[in-house]
């Protein structure tokens, strides 16, 4: 079969590596992809990328199976387009992608559904924000409703500091995404990703994984998309599991469908451990990134049944997944400045003299004019290691993430640092 896969970051790269594995598929397409998506898919050239001439490809190429990587498609109801002309998409539609692209609607069904996630109240217009600002608790948590590209959470540790970011917000840093916002309590805890596929009814959870959204190690500097992660994480035990499904999963399910929509696709949770109970601070439809990367090289099984049985509503007839022994670490190698302003077109050295066993998934890269990789964005490449330890995993991705050099790379050395120090004690 065909696969095309929409996106051009390390996740996408992640993704068309796994597909590409299976016996099923004997090509795979992405659009727009990168540099090293290249070597392993073919990326066609396309006008744009609008729902319109994706799904226009899809045809002409006769692709099987599309899967989608950013929200952006979904929230613009590229999986809807594919469905009405019969195309099999992996990929929730826009309706249930509004769990993403709305953190009110987001507050609103778990309120609803009765999951447990921060106290919230939503602020329409700065008049109601500023009165809101001085009745709330400190810290407090603002966050814009709309789509912001990870950017779009602030957090006030007085009125003062509130006013401003509320300003700024309803000023339009955000554009229209910022203009309504949730103002939530700060939760204080450890923060675990959990990510499954799931049909609406059935779902199949892949391992938890930790993410490093700070820029710097010992978790200094400002917050970014991701700078590394690992899975298994030993916090993220078969009873965490359990509880998340029966306190999260099944209630979220259930009010949606009650709701009247449907659910096909990926599920990301992004959780905040309070003394061990689970709180929900985000959904997004779409896998995480970095976390996809250690997580698909940990996944035994074939993905692409999986994919195919989420977009079928048939995942309720598959098998859970099987994982490797061991554990699973990916380096983030960003661009100097990375996450405010960057240089881009920088030349890379050193791809080539990683060692066979490390995968290095290229999120930001382009093609130069003299046909060599160079630098075209901030997070550029997920260095990706197996190991019988976690500790041995982070020190190859570690090792080798060193070994490629642009001006102004950098990377963390301690990623999973809060696992190591679990195993210590
Ligand atoms: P979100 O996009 O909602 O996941 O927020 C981005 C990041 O902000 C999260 O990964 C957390 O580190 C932090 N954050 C979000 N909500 C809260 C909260 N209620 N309490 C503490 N930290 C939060
Ligand atoms: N790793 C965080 C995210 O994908 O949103």
């Amino acid at each position: 079969m065909k696969v095309l896969v929409v996106g051009g970051g390390g996740r996408e790269h992640a993704l068309c590596w796994k597909i590409a594995q299976s016996p099923l598929v004997t090509e795979v397409h992405a659009f727009p992809g990168n540099a090293g998506i290249a070597k392993i898919a073919r990326i066609p050239k396309l006008a744009d990328d609008s729902t319109a001439t994706i799904l226009d490809y899809a045809k002409r190429e006769r692709i099987d199976l599309t899967v989608i990587g950013p929200e952006k498609y979904l929230a613009l109801g590229i999986a809807d387009s594919f469905a009405a002309e019969g195309l099999q998409i992996f990929g929730v539609g826009a309706e249930a992608a509004r769990l993403e692209s709305s953190k009110i609607f987001a507050k609103e069904i778990m309120r609803a559904a009765g999951i447990p996630t921060a106290r919230h109240v939503v602020a329409r217009g700065l008049d109601e924000g500023l009165k809101l600002l001085r009745s709330l608790p400190y810290p407090l948590v603002l966050k814009a409703d709309g789509l912001a590209e990870g950017k779009g959470v602030s957090i006030a540790l007085n009125p003062a500091e509130g006013e401003k970011e509320l300003r700024e917000f309803m000023g339009g840093r955000f554009k229209e995404a910022g203009r309504e916002l949730v103002m939530e309590e700060f939760l204080d805890g450890e923060e675990l990703s959990l990510i499954l596929l799931t049909d609406g009814a059935a779902w199949r959870p892949f391992l938890f994984a930790q993410d490093h959204k700070r820029a710097f190690d010992g978790d200094e500097g400002p917050n970014t998309g991701g700078m590394g992660a690992y899975c298994p994480v030993s916090i993220g035990t078969p009873a965490l599991l359990e509880r998340c499904e029966t306190e999260i999963i099944r209630p979220l399910l259930r009010t949606l469908t009650e709701r009247g929509i449907a659910y096909r696709g990926v599920l990301y949770i992004g959780l905040m451990l309070v003394k061990g109970k689970p709180f929900v601070l985000e959904y997004n439809v779409r896998f995480g990134d970095p976390e996809t990367e250690p997580l698909l090289m940990a996944l035994e099984s074939d993905l692409v049944p999986y994919l195919q049985a989420t977009a079928n509503g048939k995942l309720g007839a598959t098998e859970p997944f099987e994982w490797h022994p061991g554990a699973t670490a990916t380096v983030v190698v960003a661009s100097g400045g990375y996450p405010g302003s960057y240089k881009k077109g920088l030349p890379i050295t050193g791809l080539d003299a990683t060692d066979p066993a490390v995968t290095v998934f290229h999120a930001g890269s382009a093609t130069g004019p003299d046909g060599r990789p160079v630098t075209a964005g901030g997070r550029m490449f997920m260095v990706t290691a197996h190991g019988d330890t976690l500790r041995e995993a982070v020190a190859t991705a570690a090792r080798n993430a060193a070994r490629i050099t642009f001006d102004g790379a950098f990377f963390r050395r301690d990623i999973g640092h809060r696992e190591l120090k679990r195993e210590r004690t």
